[in-house]
């Protein structure tokens, strides 16, 4: 079975953060996500039959405070992913996993015991470390920005090799020693589970091209070139070591019948509705110095973070979301994770309303179970 990862869509698709409370939106708005196993199933089993390619769940040990206490009840993402590959067949199902809090032994027998549970359907999204308050809880040691993608190049190295090793080796690295080394059963996929990275800086950027199959890209969103510049950076990196590497973004979602009805709602989610307590606390795990920045453009990083961590904004109406995806396929965007405020009902409006629309757009060709 070919993993739905490579197929030949143009705009591939999956959902995202659905682990966890309030999933991608700061917001108390009427219906935002509680985050329940049952939930979690029935979204998962929805995504699976539309034929979309990828469930993500968010690497997140604790809450940001606030109103929403956003992404504080948060589903352990291997577990998760064991779960979630129980109850689905098609998709491409992930882990994201911080490299300095599960060690390499423990992360590839997790990741084959996955990849069998799902039947050759599991994948890494592999993140350096993000947020320093996370690693308190571990004790564990908060590198040095540069420092933290050595410590994951060696922990991907060894993960690599002890899903193919046929025999016990001995491993003796600047980070990881260890004696007779093994891990069976391998994974289902041959040669490995694909592996995802959202390495931004440029040594994120240099990791990625170099060690994973796709790169989830945070779009500067400044404007088009600048967007496309970005991207085709990214592939000639990879592209430059011989690789090829797909170019995923995270997509917030507002779609109604009116683009009125869409922007009135981001609005009422956003602004009437939004947590800027938790938001705050957000900027200050990630070190934006908010007194530095002029208010417009706080306030306009803000508006963007409560309505969907800082993803690309689809607002409007079916068609003019398609005609949004078109722009960001020709852009080079290879697939996008999409998230709502209410992921349930939402997800079932996106594909009854918007994936047939992108099928006649040549997004996308339609869904059939067998063909894997
Ligand atoms: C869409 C997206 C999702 C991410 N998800 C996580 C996550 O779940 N857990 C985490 O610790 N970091 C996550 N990150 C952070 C990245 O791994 C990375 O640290 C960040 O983009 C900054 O890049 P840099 O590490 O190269 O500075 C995510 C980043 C992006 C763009």
């Amino acid at each position: 079975m070919t993993n739905a990862l490579f197929n030949a869509n143009r705009m591939k698709l999956g959902v995202m953060a659905f682990n966890c409370s309030h999933g991608s939106t700061v917001t108390t708005a009427d219906g935002a996500w509680p985050m329940t196993w049952e939930d979690n199933a029935a979204l998962a089993r929805m995504v699976d039959a539309a034929g979309m390619e990828v469930l993500l769940p968010v690497g997140r040990w604790k809450g940001y405070g606030g109103e929403t206490n956003f992404n504080n009840r948060t589903f352990e993402s291997f577990t998760w992913a064991s779960g979630i590959g129980a109850v689905t067949k098609h998709c491409t199902v992930f882990a994201t996993v911080h490299a300095p809090l599960v060690h390499p032994v423990a992360a590839a027998k997790m990741a084959a015991t996955a990849d069998h549970i799902s039947g050759g359907r599991f994948a890494i999204n592999l993140v350096a470390g993000w947020f320093k308050n996370e690693f308190e809880m571990f004790a564990a040691e908060w590198r040095e920005h540069d420092r933290r993608y050595e410590y994951a190049a060696e922990w991907i190295e060894l993960v690599k090799h002890l899903w193919s090793a046929e025999e016990a080796f001995d491993f003796n690295g600047e980070f990881f020693q260890g004696k007779a080394l093994w891990s069976q059963p391998k994974p289902v996929q041959s040669p490995r589970p694909p592996i995802m990275n959202a390495g931004s800086s440029p040594v994120g950027q240099s990791f990625s091209a170099e060690h994973a199959d796709m790169n989830f890209v945070m779009l500067r969103q400044k404007d088009e070139d600048s967007d496309t510049a970005q991207i085709g950076h990214l592939k000639t990196l990879a592209a430059d070591l011989g690789r090829a590497s797909q170019c995923w973004i995270h997509g917030y979602v507002v779609c109604r019948e009116t683009e009125k009805e869409a922007r009135d709602y981001l609005e009422h989610y956003v602004v009437e509705r939004g947590d800027d307590v938790a938001v705050g606390n957000m900027l200050d795990i990630f070190g934006v110095q908010s007194e530095t920045l002029e208010p417009a453009v706080l306030e306009a990083f803000k508006y963007h973070f409560k309505a969907g961590h800082g993803g690309y904004p689809l607002i409007g109406t079916p068609a003019q979301i398609v005609e949004a995806m078109q722009r960001l396929s020709a852009m080079g965007v290879d697939g996008i994770l999409l998230s709502w405020v209410d992921y349930l009902g939402e997800a079932k409006q996106w594909i009854e309303q918007v994936m047939p629309l992108m099928e006649q757009a040549g997004l996308r060709a339609p869904f059939r179970p067998s063909a894997g």
